[in-house]
């Protein structure tokens, strides 16, 4: 679970690597290094930390002059984070450099392999494994001794290679982990993903799954692990860095937020149909005969993705009449699950590079499965290994906390709620209904986003509390779990999401003065219900803060505080209620002083199982 980076041009080559690492430090940020060719020799500076220490340290030591180079920003699979193991990686000799993301799988049995010949390792990882095989076969061809040490190994990887003695030339391989080309005038770049190289060009070439690629100045080739030529196509790509930045935010998390109303309207535009009461997603790449034969779904993500399958399931049943369920991705690999020809499996994952869900799709497509995705990450592994699917368009999310990703999740997911139920029991007239009340969302949610203040003086109250339970029900019930998740994600406050009729059965247990209640309480369905939780969490002595349908000045009877969300249909729901929460968890965290975009061990994208 690693970024990389790498160059080879006429610029100096630390800069522009040091800014790609900044760029990619979402992907994981436990320590960082840069390799750099100078006269003819590897100099590595490597270090535990961020990436603004690595440049703290190393700035005022690298000499000029060195226009290739290769670095990496870690996040811990294999020994723990220290300057050891912090990769580059050298080999032996020190004649090559390496950068990895990814693993190894068999790195035990090659190390021990090595160690007979009497290779000494420096560091615990498994990289370091692969830098010394490719140190064994260099003999001055980079890419043969990286084709041929590829060949030997087991598992995933994005790969950056150097020689010393080869300051022309930048090798990059990928098997399962992402690697993405930039193409620019006399200088190419290389990196997990576009955003560390946007700001010196917009051309890029998205890797193929199992290729290898060659640089030098003036040329590029791309092949197979083999060496065989392979197709490729460049592409430009259309965010610049400065979406990138925060826009005036103290936090990403803060800025996506307040992206949601754009956000959301960008997964709708082109796809809803207002006048049809229906919608388009042309992605699928199913033709409408195999839409209609379908009759059940299995929903496959982990996290806030998990979340928005939930509630993506309670509206295929409910509104579009079909089955579906919602699996775990690393669950639903090790099981055998059972699909027919009239199951559809969908994959949601905002990275589109999640190990477990992308093991889920490749497990599911193996058993004969249409698989289709709902991804935000174009060009990503899953994204490319579905049989078709869905994008957010929701812009690069940097905040490793999900916040815009999971509305635009719950607005495809709406549309294809609609899709598949104007097929079978939505009436035109239903059909208009839901689409006219989903066209009203991004204003609505804008309506929300303006309590911003408010909701910051409930969290001034609160975040000193070291446990919450948040409860919701029906269309809600994933919104609790997904509120729970972000206060806990962002604030190490411990906080349990639940069904609120569920509390009775164990949680009340816990209710007193000092356990805040987060409750959603719209005037749906369950009203009446959750209201009846509401007042046995007073009688507790409990404290409770609701989210609430406007207009319900009832429940301020009840609750301790109230925050109001506009009317609109149950199934869309959850993308107003969810706004609050995290908004509230988004405060709280920022009171504690926690480190809101990069929080402690957690990775934006896991790439790892
Ligand atoms: C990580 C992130 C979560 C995210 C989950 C799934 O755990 O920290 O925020 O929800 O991965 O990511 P995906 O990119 O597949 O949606």
């Amino acid at each position: 679970m690693c970024g990389i980076v790498g160059y080879v041009g006429k610029r100096e080559a630390f800069p522009v690597l040091i800014e790609g690492l900044s760029a990619l430090e979402y992907r994981g940020y436990d320590s960082a290094g840069v390799a750099l060719i100078d006269k003819g020799s590897l100099v590595v500076w490597k270090n535990k930390g961020k990436v603004a220490q690595l440049k703290a340290f190393a700035e005022k030591k690298v000499k000029p002059g060195s226009t290739i180079g290769i670095a990496h920003t870690r996040w811990a699979t294999h020994g723990v984070p220290s300057q050891a193991n912090a990769h580059p990686h050298t080999d032996a000799k020190n004649r090559i450099a390496l950068v990895h993301n990814g693993i190894i799988e068999n790195y035990a049995a090659l190390k021990d392999k090595l160690k007979k010949e009497g290779v000494v390792f420096k560091s615990e990882t498994d990289t370091e494994v692969l830098a010394q095989l490719v140190g064994k076969y260099y003999k001055g061809d980079l890419v043969g001794a990286v084709s041929q040490a590829l060949a030997e190994v087991d598992g995933t990887f994005g790969i950056a290679v150097i020689a010393g003695d080869n300051p022309d030339v930048l090798v990059g391989a990928r098997r399962g982990s992402p690697l993405v080309v930039g193409v620019g005038d006399g200088e190419y770049f290389l990196a997990s993903d576009a955003s560390a190289i946007v700001r010196y060009t917009k051309r890029v070439i998205y890797l193929k799954d199992s290729s290898l690629v060659v640089l030098n100045r003036s040329d590029h080739t791309i092949m197979d692990l083999d060496k065989k030529v392979m197709t490729y196509e460049i592409q430009h790509v259309d965010y610049t860095a400065e979406a990138l930045a925060k826009g005036g935010f103290p936090h990403f998390m803060l800025k996506e937020i307040f992206e949601q109303p754009d956000t959301i309207r960008n997964a709708m535009r082109g796809r809803l149909l207002v006048d049809d009461g229906s919608a388009r997603l042309d992605g699928l790449n199913l033709v409408m005969q195999q839409l209609r034969q379908i009759n059940r779904i299995i929903f496959v993500a982990c996290g806030t993705s998990w979340h928005a399958a939930l509630v993506g399931e309670h509206m295929m049943e409910e509104i579009a009449g079909v089955s579906a369920e919602v699996e775990y991705a690393s669950e639903f690999r090790y099981r055998n699950p059972i699909i027919d020809p009239h199951t559809l499996v969908f994959v949601i994952s905002q990275s589109g590079e999640t190990a477990d869900t992308l093991a889920a799709l490749r497990e599911a497509a193996n058993k004969g499965a249409t698989v289709l995705g709902i991804c935000n990450a174009v060009g990503s592994s899953i994204a490319r290994e579905t049989h078709g699917g869905v994008y957010l368009h929701a812009g690069p999310e940097i905040g490793v906390a999900s916040t815009k990703a999971f509305t635009s999740q719950l607005t495809v997911l709406a549309l294809l709620t609609l899709l598949l139920g104007r097929m079978r029991r939505i009436s035109h007239d239903e059909g208009i209904t839901i689409a006219q009340a989903l066209q009203e969302i991004p204003e609505q949610v804008k309506k929300i986003l303006k309590q911003n203040a408010a909701i910051k003086d409930i969290a001034k109250r609160y975040w000193k509390h070291n446990n919450f339970i948040y409860l919701g029900r029906s269309y809600n019930f994933p919104v609790a779990l997904e509120g729970a998740l972000k206060l806990k994600e962002i604030s190490y406050i411990h906080a349990e999401g639940y069904p609120a009729a569920e509390m009775k059965h164990g949680p009340i247990a816990l209710i007193d003065k000092d356990l805040p209640s987060v409750v959603i309480a719209l005037k749906d369905s369950v009203y009446e219900k959750v209201l009846s939780n509401i007042q046995e969490i007073n009688a507790r002595g409990g404290q409770v803060i609701a989210i609430a349908t406007e207009g319900d000045k009832n429940i301020k009877k009840y609750a301790a505080h109230v925050i109001y969300v506009p009317k609109t249909i149950p199934m869309l729901s959850p993308l107003l209620s969810v706004i609050p929460l995290q908004l509230l968890a988004y405060h709280i965290a920022a009171f504690r002083k926690c480190e809101i975009d990069q929080p402690r061990n957690l990775a934006k994208s896991v790439t790892v199982e």
